[in-house]
């Protein structure tokens, strides 16, 4: 898949391509009996994967730190599909307690738990941090959907050993994750203010989005879990994302046009990948308009996945403990 396919949305080998929609890769499915957490799902990308997975029948708890715009999104999908089950929960991604008390919320409503669409995120921020004193790009994109994951991990086993169904872990990337900094992660000064770079802090945690999908996909694998992890890029679509960047982002696509994506055409690789049939055990790859493409040689890199996986697990353990 290049420039040529992206242009002429000319499919790929999975049989789509950049001009597919969300609808038309997942036409013929049943998701009856799924139930499916969207992260970030009031808006953009998540809201359109909301909205048809519940197409589709899944039951779709949209996880978004606005709840009024979540209760809106909400009532726009049952607008035409009033046999939609949607349920809308609390949660910011860049506050620990606040993705603990998601994961209690979520428990107490005693569903299994099928699909996780790790999608929420945020781009180009200036340098703040987080109320645990972490980067925000880091801590919203990568360290909160890190620690949300881990959390909601039994269930998700549970749920597959009792239905025999398999799990798909979703994390929303970017091909920004090939622009972050030099050695890829900012290991020993990830909240420094001096040498932050919003692109590169951005290209950051998305590669660590990718990085955390093959290690946690890894595991799964060697514990002969029924669960499978990718992650993917979903186009440029131009969405509240941009909000950071505006002016910019208006100018590339004066430029660029005939490479930008609407947004039911964003959602279609995570839709793929978390609901075609094609798609049954395939783990630890990443796709760009419904197709399986090779990252960076740093998202490949084992050794760099782990140490990411134990820094995330430290970082989260100091700011719990303080
Ligand atoms: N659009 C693109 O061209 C593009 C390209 C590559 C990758 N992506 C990725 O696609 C994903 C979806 O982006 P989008 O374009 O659909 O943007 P979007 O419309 O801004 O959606 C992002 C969602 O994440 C939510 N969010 C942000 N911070 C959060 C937090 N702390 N806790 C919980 N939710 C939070 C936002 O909520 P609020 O409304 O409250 O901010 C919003 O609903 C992102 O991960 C992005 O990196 C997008």
């Amino acid at each position: 898949m290049g420039i040529f396919a992206l242009v002429t949305g000319r499919p790929g080998p999975s049989g789509f391509g950049s001009a597919s929609t969300a609808e038309q890769v997942t036409e013929g499915v049943d998701a009856s009996n799924l139930t499916a957490i969207v992260t970030g799902g009031a808006s953009g990308i998540g809201l359109e994967t909301a909205r048809v997975l519940a197409l589709r029948r899944a039951h779709v708890i949209i996880a978004a730190r606005n709840i009024e715009a979540a209760k809106e999104a909400k009532q726009l999908i049952l607008k035409d599909n009033l046999s939609a089950r949607v349920d809308v929960l609390t949660l910011d991604l860049c506050s620990i307690k606040s993705v603990r008390a998601f994961v209690d919320s979520f428990n107490a409503l005693d569903l299994p738990l099928n699909l996780l669409i790790n999608n929420a995120g945020v781009m180009f921020c200036p340098h703040r941090l987080s109320e645990d004193g972490i980067e925000l790009q880091f801590a919203t994109n990568h360290l909160g959907h890190f620690l949300l994951t881990n959390l909601l991990l039994e269930k998700m086993k549970n749920t597959a050993r009792t239905t025999g169904v398999e799990g798909r872990i979703v994390n929303l990337s970017s091909i920004a994750h090939v622009h972050t900094y030099k050695d890829g992660i900012h290991f020993d000064n990830i909240n420094d203010r001096i040498s932050y770079n919003d692109k590169r802090a951005y290209g950051q945690s998305k590669l660590a989005n990718i990085l955390h999908a093959n290690e946690l996909s890894r595991r799964l694998q060697e514990e002969g879990v029924n669960i499978t992890v990718n992650s993917v890029h979903p186009g440029l679509i131009m969405t509240p994302l941009m909000r950071h960047s505006a002016l910019l982002m208006r100018t590339l696509k004066l430029f660029t046009f005939w490479i930008w994506k609407n947004v039911p055409q964003g959602a279609a690789t995570t839709l793929y990948v978390a609901l075609h049939p094609k798609l049954k055990g395939v783990t630890g790859k990443y796709y760009v308009d419904c197709n399986e493409m090779k990252p960076s040689s740093y998202a490949r890199d084992e050794k760099l996945a782990k140490k990411l996986w134990d820094f995330s697990n430290k970082l989260i353990d100091g700011a719990s403990k303080s």
